[in-house]
C-alpha cells in the first residue's frame, strides 16, 4: 500500500499543476513546527526562481487548488511555506487500511537480495563476553530486517575457531593428560566419542594455557607447533579439536538461544582453510602478489587515500596465514555457495581497517565482482559509568552470561516488588524483561558510537528503554483483556493525542523503509519510543474502558490494538518479545 506522505505529497503534486506550476516540489514532509501544523511542503521556495513569482504566491495558488477531503487546514505562510493539517476522516481511513495490511503498510524491497550477514564472531573455547555482544546484537536485529523487507538472508556466525588458541589447548591438554590415545602417534584405533574435558574444563584451561605461553617461551614455542600440526590435519589433533567444537558449540548455542540469536550457519574460520590454497594460486597467477619482506602481500593503496592504507598481508614469512587471508577466503566460499549480492559484516570499530583491506584485495582479485555489495559497519564500544571499556567490578572481563544473570536478577526484584506476577513466573519475565533492557540499550544507539552501559537506566520501566516498550505493550493486552469487546474501525480521532496516536501509525511504512535501507535497528527504536509515548499519552487522555458508546469504545479498542500490533512488529525486528503480565 502506498505510503502516507507519499499520498500527501501526490495530493500537493495534483494542487500544484492544476495551479500551473511544475509539480515536482510538490514534496510533503512531517513538519519541524509541531505547534503549527502536522506536515509542511516547501517547495515554493526553490519554484519561485523559475516561476518568477513570489513564493508566497505560489503558496497561495497552490493552497486555493487543495483538495479538503485531504487536509482540514492548508495555509501559505511567509515566506511560502505550505503548512498543513490532515482530515481525520482521512487519516483514520488509512488506519483502517493498513490494519488488513498483514505487514501494516511495510512495502516489500523491490529486489530481493541474497544477503550474507557475519555476525557473532565468536572465539570457540574462550568464553563469550561482552565484546561480542554488540556484533550479535546488532546482526540479529539487521538479518531480521533484511528479512522482513524481502532478503534471502543467511546470518553466519563465522566462529574464530582455526587459531592459535587451539594450539594451545591442545598443548596444555597433553601436559596435563599425556597418556589420552590424541597424543600417541602410532594410535591407528577410534577415538573415545566422549570429550576429555567438560566445558568448564575446557574454559579454565584457555585461559591458563594463555597466560603460561607468556612467561613459558618453551610452552609458547609447544602451542604454536600444535596450532601449525592442526591445521595440516594431524590426526590426534583433529580429533580433539572436533571435541573442542562440539562441545563449546553446545556451550554458544545455549548462550545465543538466551540471547534470541541464531543463526542459520554455524561455519568458522576453519571452514575457509580449504580454500586458502587455491585462493593463493590464483593471485600468483593473477600477478597481484608482491613479495615485502619475506611475505606476500597485495598491496591495496589507492589514488586519493586521505590515510595509508598497508598492503595486506596474505602470507607471512614463516608460511602462515592470517586473519585476512582467511576472511578472503571465506569471501570465495560464500560466493560459491550464497551467490550474494551483498555480504555484510559486522565487528568492532578497532577492525575497520582490516576489512578496508579485506574489500580492497577482493575487489582486485575479483573474487568479489562489481555488481556485489561489501559493507563493514564498525560499531563502537559498550562502556561502563567510567567511559572505560565495561569490566567486572575486579577489573576482568565480563562474560556475557554474568551480565544477562545481572541484569535478570536486578529486574526480577523488581517486579517482585510490583507484585504483578507470582515468584514462579518472575524469573522467565525477568528474563524476557532483562534481554529487551540489554539489546534496547544497545541498538537505540547509532551502532557506530560507544555508549554507556547503565543497569538502572536501561531496565526502567519508564523512559526511553526497552522495558519502557514492553510496558506499554502488556499496558494494551491488559485493556484489550479487559474490554468485554471485540475492536471495531478507528473513527476519526476526536481529540489532540488520538489524532497524535493515529499520525504516528501512520508513518510506520516509512520508518520501516528508513530502518531498511540504512540497515540501522535504531530508527525502529526511536520510533517505537515514540509510538509508545503517542498510546500511553491516548491511555491518560481517554477513558477506553468506562467508555460508554458503544461505537466509540470499540474504535478505541481498534486504535490501541493496531498500536499494539505495530509495537510487536517493532520490537520483532530488534530481535526481543514482550511477556504477559509485568
Ligand atoms: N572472531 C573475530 C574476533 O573475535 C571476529 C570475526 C568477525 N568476522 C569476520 N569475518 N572477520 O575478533
Amino acid at each position: 500500500m502506498e505510503k502516507f506522505l507519499d499520498i500527501l505529497s501526490k495530493t500537493l503534486a495534483k494542487a500544484f499543476t492544476a495551479a500551473g506550476y511544475d509539480n515536482s516540489y510538490a514534496n510533503v514532509t512531517v513538519s519541524n513546527r509541531p505547534d503549527l501544523c502536522e506536515f509542511q511542503c516547501n517547495g515554493a521556495m526553490p519554484l519561485a526562481k523559475t516561476a518568477r513569482k513570489a513564493p508566497i504566491m505560489i503558496a497561495n495558488d497552490v493552497v486555493a487548488q487543495l483538495d479538503n477531503e485531504v487536509f482540514s487546514s492548508a495555509e501559505a505562510v511567509n515566506p511560502g511555506f505550505i503548512n498543513l493539517r490532515v482530515h481525520e476522516d482521512f487519516l483514520s481511513k488509512y488506519l483502517n487500511v493498513l490494519r488488513e495490511n498483514d505487514r501494516l503498510g511495510a512495502p516489500k524491497c523491490e529486489k530481493s537480495r541474497s544477503v550474507v550477514v557475519d555476525y557473532g564472531g565468536p572465539n570457540v573455547a574462550k568464553p563469550l563476553h561482552i565484546g561480542h555482544l554488540r556484533s550479535a546484537i546488532i546482526g540479529e536485529s539487521v538479518k531480521r530486517i533484511y528479512r522482513y523487507f524481502g532478503d534471502t538472508v543467511v546470518g553466519d556466525i563465522h566462529m574464530g575457531d582455526w587459531g592459535l588458541q587451539m594450539g594451545l589447548i591442545i598443548a596444555e591438554l597433553k601436559e596435563r593428560k599425556p597418556d589420552l590415545p590424541y597424543f600417541d602417534d602410532v594410535f591407528t584405533g577410534e577415538y573415545p566419542e566422549q570429550a576429555p574435558f567438560t566445558i568448564s574444563e575446557l574454559e579454565e584451561i584457555y585461559p591458563f594455557a594463555s597466560g603460561k605461553s607468556k612467561v613459558d617461551a618453551d610452552f609458547a614455542e609447544k602451542a604454536h607447533a600444535a596450532t601449525y600440526e592442526l591445521q595440516n590435519r594431524k590426526r590426534g589433533y583433529y580429533a580433539l579439536w572436533e571435541h573442542i567444537m562440539r562441545v563449546s558449540v553446545a556451550d554458544l548455542k545455549r548462550n545465543y538461544a538466551n540471547l534470541n540469536v541464531d543463526f542459520d550457519v554455524w561455519m568458522g574460520e576453519s571452514d575457509a582453510d580449504p580454500y586458502i590454497p587455491p585462493m593463493i594460486e590464483m593471485f600468483e597467477k593473477q600477478g597481484i602478489l608482491q613479495e615485502s619482506d619475506g611475505a606476500k602481500v597485495i598491496e591495496v593503496a589507492e589514488d586519493g587515500d586521505k590515510k595509508e592504507i598497508p598492503p595486506c598481508i596474505i602470507v607471512k614469512s614463516d608460511g602462515a596465514t592470517l586473519y585476512a587471508t582467511t576472511d578472503l577466503a571465506t569471501i570465495v566460499q560464500r560466493m560459491q555457495d550464497f551467490k550474494p549480492d551483498k555480504l555484510f559484516y559486522l565487528t568492532d570499530k578497532r577492525q575497520n581497517l582490516h576489512f578496508e583491506q579485506v574489500f580492497r584485495a577482493a575487489r582486485k582479485s575479483g573474487i568479489v565482482p562489481e555488481h556485489v555489495e561489501l559493507e563493514h559497519v564498525g560499531f563502537g564500544t559498550m562502556n561502563g559509568k567510567d567511559g572505560k571499556p565495561f569490566k567486572t567490578r575486579d577489573g576482568g572481563v565480563m562474560r556475557l552470561e554474568t551480565l544477562i544473570a545481572d541484569i535478570t536478577n536486578y529486574v526480577e526484584q523488581k517486579i517482585l516488588e510490583n507484585q504483578v506476577v507470582d515468584a514462579a513466573e518472575a524469573h522467565k519475565t525477568a528474563k524476557i524483561i532483562a534481554v529487551a533492557a540489554l539489546k534496547y540499550g544497545d541498538l537505540s544507539n547509532l551502532a557506530t558510537k560507544d555508549y554507556i552501559f547503565d543497569l538502572e537506566r536501561f531496565a526502567a520501566f519508564e523512559g526511553n528503554t526497552g522495558p519502557y516498550l514492553l510496558y506499554t505493550i502488556v499496558r494494551i493486552k491488559s485493556i484489550l483483556n479487559r474490554a468485554e469487546l471485540t475492536d471495531g474501525t478507528i473513527s476519526e480521532a476526536n481529540n489532540e493525542s488520538a489524532k497524535n496516536l493515529q499520525l504516528v501509525l501512520s508513518s510506520m511504512p516509512e520508518q520501516m523503509l528508513m530502518a531498511y535501507r540504512d540497515s540501522a535497528p535504531n530508527v525502529i527504536c526511536s520510533y517505537a519510543y515514540e509510538l509508545a509515548g503517542a498510546v500511553n499519552k491516548f491511555y491518560h487522555e481517554t477513558r477506553i474502558l468506562t467508555e460508554t458508546d458503544e461505537e466509540k469504545k470499540r474504535s478505541y479498542l481498534a486504535l490501541i490494538s493496531l498500536a499494539k500490533r505495530a509495537l510487536e512488529e517493532c520490537i520483532d525486528l530488534l530481535g526481543f518479545e514482550a511477556p504477559e503480565r509485568m
